[in-house]
Parts: C-alpha cells; structure tokens; sequence
C-alpha cells in the first residue's frame, strides 16, 4: 500500500518540472506581461493543489491507494497524469544530467575569477528603497558580491589585426531601486579598472523610468578606447525605449540594435551588430559585411543562438537568463527565461561557428542570488597560433 508514497513524489516532482518547464519557455517569447505573470501564478498554484489533491484522492478517497486498494481500482485518468507525471520527471532528470555533462568548450583558453564583497567594500548593505527589500535580508543571498572573470578565447576566424583585443562583457543591472546605486556604482568601478578594449551591454538595464538618473553616475563612467556598444532588453522593451536610448546615447554609448557599427584595424573589419528579438522585430542583417570581417552580435537573449550561427557570427554575447539567480544543490538553476530552459542559464558554449558567452548579469528584479554571483567579464580574444 505504501507503493504510492514513492509514485506521489514522481507526481510531484513531474507536476512542478511540467509547470517550470511552461513558465521558462513562456518567457522566451514576446507575450503580453500579464500572460506571463497568469502562467505564475497558475504555477505556483498547481505547486501545490496537485500534491494535495493525488495524495487525499487517489491516495486516500477514491480508490485509496494508500489504505490498500488496488492499482486496478484506479480510473483511467489518474493514470494518464502518472504518466505524464513520470514521463515529465524523466525529461527533467536527463537535462540535470545533461547540462552536468556539458564540458567547457576548448575554445576557452584560460579563466581567472575574482569575488569582492561589495557591501563590506562599502561598508553596509546598499539597500534602496526599491520593492522585496526584504529578500536582500535573507540568509546566505548573495545579490551584493560581484564575480569579476576574465575569460581567454579562441576565436579562429580572429585576423591577426585583432589578436589580444579585450571587450568587457556586462549585462541586466535591472535598476529598480532595491539594489541601490551604490552597488552599481562600485561594480562599474571594478570593471573600469579591466581597461577592456571595448565594452558591450546586452540589455535589461532599467525597471523603473524614474532611475534612468542614475545612468550618468553608472554606464557614464564607463570609457574604453575602441567604444561602448549596447541593446536593450525585454524589461526595457516594457517601458519607454526610446527614452531610454536618448539617455544612453547621451552618455556616448552607441546603440547597436538596429544598424550595426564597423571598427577596422589594418585593413581587417570588426562588425559589431545587436538584437533584440523578440521582443523588438528587428534582426542583424549581415548581408554587406564582408566575409573576412569578425563578427560579434550582441543579443540580449542566446536563444537566437541558431540565427546567429546561420549569420556565421564569431562571437556571441548574451544575457537574459541571469544564470537561473538560484542554484539548488545537485539540481542546479531552475528558473530561466528561455525556449531552451536552462541549458543557456550562463557561460561558454560554441556551437559551430559561434562562440557564445552568457553573462549572468548584475541584478534581477527580484535581489535573490544563491550559488550564481553577478558578474562582470573581461574577454580576450586570441587567435589560432
Ligand atoms: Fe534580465
């Protein structure tokens, strides 16, 4: 009889990976924001009606599993939602094993990490006054340390031009005014001190319109010699973009989303393109790139992955998954806005010919980071000896 008690928890288990999986890949497109947050709340609320009513009903009711019944008491559709349940376990089993199998790519010559607590740098937690103050309270979260990584990669197709070029990667600082400005302020301090050869940003930088006036004293103290490039992301596309874009085009950052932008060194071609699809319906057209230029597309999230290897992109610089924020033990993150789950959550991953970095960003709406710092990345690019 007790037979169940272990088929419960496959129920459970296959209910809350179904209602992940449904969530994540929601997110992954352009949908209306209170679609997205229905399918939340539904999730949370399936969370836990579905343990509740599998364990008194079959379980104990009709036909009481767990008094002793027999299997073959158990109505058709109860068996149609173990299965479900089993099958949905299985699929999400097979991906913790497979994202644990995954190995760096070679293409990842060298790493060095470094971790700063920024509030014992500043002396007190800079808590804003911005909403769910209160998850910046518990216990172990991490929203206010900075991993800063300097990845060495191979780029084969680099011209020699080009060999040793640095580019600061950061992604989603998700202003919203509960991570305060300090915070912000000392990371960006942080990466000036790299001394990157050019700067990208790949999106979601404001939830809150009003603290578009903490830009100047952020991306604006921000300086790289060969420039600063950004898109913008889905919580942007929420808001006002265009006024966005006019502040931080101010600042003399150059938005790439819609035409691209063309350095050369010794003759060789470094096009830097952007894209914010889906949610703005405008893709990178390579078309008039020449064949030997490098090719770095910054997308704000990698599920455009695909397109970007069709487009015979170089490098790949994304953001949008935040490394997933929580990463539970074993399992690994579990919530990222993606069509592909949390394969993309952050790193490296080369998928032929594209080599693809996923930042786990600096901040999310919600200030919850275990085990998956913010972060800032230095990336230098090296060529085939
Ligand atoms: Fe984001």
């Amino acid at each position: 009889m007790w037979w169940y008690l272990p088929w419960w928890l496959v129920i459970c288990n296959g209910n809350t990976a179904l209602g992940v999986a449904i969530v994540n890949r929601l997110h992954g497109y352009r949908l209306p924001e209170r679609l997205v947050h229905l399918s939340h709340k539904i999730h949370y609320l399936l969370l836990v009606i579905v343990p509740c009513v599998t364990l008194l009903v079959p379980g104990w009711f009709a036909p009481g599993l767990l008094r002793g019944a027999s299997w073959s008491a158990l109505h058709p559709g109860w068996w149609l939602v173990f299965a479900i349940c089993a099958v949905t376990s299985l699929i999400f089993w097979g991906s913790v094993i497979r994202r644990h199998c995954r190995r760096t790519p070679t293409q990842q010559l060298r790493i060095q990490t470094q971790q700063r607590d920024i509030a014992a740098e500043l002396g007190a937690a800079p808590v804003g006054d911005g909403p769910y103050r209160w998850m910046t309270r518990l216990p172990g979260n991490e929203v206010f340390r900075l991993e800063i990584t300097q990845r060495d990669v191979l780029i084969p197709r680099l011209p020699a031009a080009w060999e040793g070029l640095s580019i600061l990667h950061f992604s989603d600082a998700h202003f919203i005014g509960t991570v305060g400005r300090a915070y912000f302020e000392k990371v960006i301090a942080h990466a000036q001190r790299l001394s990157a050869d050019l700067i990208c940003f790949t999106g979601d930088l404001l939830d809150d319109m009003a603290l578009a006036s903490w830009l100047p004293e952020t991306l604006g103290r921000l300086h790289a010699p060969l420039g600063r490039y950004y898109i913008l992301g889905n919580h942007d596309w929420q808001l006002d973009m265009d006024a966005i874009r006019q502040a931080v085009n101010r600042l003399g950052w150059q938005d790439v989303s819609i035409a691209g932008h063309q350095l050369e060194r010794d003759g060789h071609i470094l096009h830097l393109a952007g894209s914010e699809y889906p949610w703005i319906d405008h893709q990178p057209t390579f078309e008039n790139v020449p064949e030997t230029a490098l090719r770095i597309l910054l997308s704000h999230t990698p599920d455009n992955l695909g397109r970007a290897r069709r487009d015979r992109v170089d490098l790949m610089l994304s953001g949008h998954n935040h490394g997933g924020q929580i990463r539970l033990p074993v399992i690994g993150p579990v919530y990222c806005p993606s069509r592909f789950g949390c394969y993309y959550a952050a790193g490296l991953f080369f998928e032929s010919p594209t080599l693809l970095h996923v930042s786990r960003g600096l901040a999310g709406r919600h200030p919850l980071r275990y085990g998956c710092l913010p972060e800032v990345t230095k990336l230098v690019l090296h060529r085939l000896k």
